[in-house]
């Protein structure tokens, strides 16, 4: 049986596919750049990227990928840039500012050949012909689509800034493997500076832009939560903190302690840490004491400061039974946020025995534990931030249309402000419509959440 069969054409492409069409897209990209036009070296250029092309759209049918900060997407693996060539290629598609491109079955030749001699078109000369998405189709190729880089068109974020926010997820998702490298090795944890560092950096973006960092937050995969956990709860504990007016300083030493409140997890024995069934009563004594053997590692890491052991120690506010009923106590705030951004991130995201749940289901169920567990204003204040539908959410209106959550709605958390995407009859919006649903009538009320697939727009597109 071939692959198409088992698939039904959808194989999801390798690692080693993605890089065997980078290297001949770049081959053939500098082969066009250095030989006159009919040069032999052009002429096999084109071949083989052809031949390439055609060998996996044989299997697959498809090809998708699209570059983004420090990382390319091919169908749904995520590749490092951290090669030459990936370098050299992610600059070639910047600069004719391509983000997505998308081969079909079917593609000829001629339009590879077509290709390449636009894409390496001077950027000005690009544009002037209103960016390579309208070329191509111009000029008769319908077996490529290029989308370009249009972060921002439809709203007044910067795309530098949803550019530089996704940078940072990238740097926190590298900074977490490696001091959970380091701790799983030796039991100390590393790289504290470029912690604080990556601290300094959400600050700056949750000063400056929330609505990208709750974006990228949103729309990056759920589903490897012991990769994405930590970082999440960093950008939301952030966030939070930022909305509140915490002073800077504060505001960075809550970014590290967020980052590392479940580094005790490291030293919970792997078969349980991924055991796939239910855990014995003496399995969660063991887990429920990361966030003391956390505390323990970061009291004894120079330079670490002195909120983070708090925090660790104390963010799981539900196990505290003992300290909860001492009319004395009361945990640190930044303890109190990072609980309510550690439950949130923890219900979205997929884990062995459910889906991740979607935003604002997560919210009725966390609204059950205000009082309880979370702290009512400080609760409010995230419900405040964050709405059932955080920024890049793709919504069903009432009337059969289509839109694109873009910013909350302070006076009313569940009708934020949307971009119109798709009209009741299905017809595509562009530009996107902005639409203040607090002012809007029945008609135009969020009925769902939406599949981005079947509404066909790219959320960060629109924002
Ligand atoms: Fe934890």
């Amino acid at each position: 049986m071939s692959t198409q069969d088992r698939t039904g054409g959808r194989s999801p492409g390798t690692r080693e596919e993605f890089q065997a069409i980078a290297a001949k897209l770049l081959a053939a990209a500098q082969f066009l750049q250095i030989y006159p036009p009919r040069h032999p070296h052009v002429e096999q250029g084109f071949k083989e990227l052809y031949g390439q092309l055609s060998e996996q759209l044989q299997r697959r049918g498809k090809i998708q990928l699209a570059v983004a900060p420090t990382e390319f997407l091919f169908g749904s693996i995520q590749i490092p840039i951290d090669a030459e060539l990936l370098e050299e290629l992610a600059k070639l598609l910047k600069a004719a500012g391509v983000q997505k491109l998308e081969f079909t079955a079917g593609l000829e030749e001629w339009e590879t050949r077509k290709f390449l001699n636009l894409l390496l078109l001077s950027p000005d000369q690009l544009w002037a012909m209103g960016g390579l998405s309208e070329v191509i189709p111009a000029e008769g190729i319908t077996h490529i689509v290029a989308s370009m880089i249009k972060l921002g068109a439809g709203g007044t974020t910067d795309p530098e800034s949803l550019f530089r926010t996704w940078e940072a997820y990238s740097t926190g998702l590298r900074l977490v493997q490696s001091i959970r490298g380091r701790v799983r090795a030796d039991g100390t944890i590393a790289d504290v500076e470029e912690a604080k560092d990556f601290a300094r950096e959400l600050v700056e973006l949750a000063v400056t832009e929330t609505r990208p960092l709750l974006a990228v937050q949103a729309l990056k995969s759920h589903d490897d939560y012991s990769y994405t956990h930590s970082v999440n709860v960093a950008m939301i504990t952030v966030a939070i903190a930022t909305s509140l007016d915490f002073p800077p300083d504060h505001l960075h030493d809550i970014g590290v302690a967020a980052l590392l409140h479940d580094v005790g997890k490291e030293l919970i024995p792997l078969e349980i840490l991924h055991k796939p069934g239910k855990l014995d009563d003496e399995e969660w004594v063991i887990v429920h004491r990361h966030g003391r053997d956390g505390a323990r590692m970061l009291t004894s890491t120079p330079g670490i400061g002195d909120l983070a052991p708090v925090v660790s120690y104390e963010h799981h506010l539900a196990y505290h039974d003992d300290l909860r009923d001492d009319p004395d106590w009361r945990p640190h705030l930044a303890s109190e946020i990072v609980c309510i951004a550690d439950v949130y991130d923890a219900l979205r995201s997929e884990r062995p025995y459910r889906e991740g749940l979607a935003p604002d289901k997560t919210m009725n169920i966390m609204e059950e534990d205000v009082g309880r567990l979370f702290d009512p204003d400080l609760f409010m204040g995230f419900l405040r931030m964050m709405g059932y539908y955080p920024p890049g959410t793709s919504l069903e209106l009432a009337d059969g249309s289509a839109a694109i959550a873009y910013a909350t709605n302070p006076d009313d958390p569940k009708r934020p402000h949307v971009m119109l995407v798709k009209s009741a009859e299905g017809r595509l919006i562009d530009p996107p419509e902005h639409l203040d649903l607090l002012q809007s009538g029945p008609e135009r009320q969020i009925t769902g959440i939406a599949d981005p697939e079947k509404v066909g727009v790219e959320p960060l597109d629109v924002l």
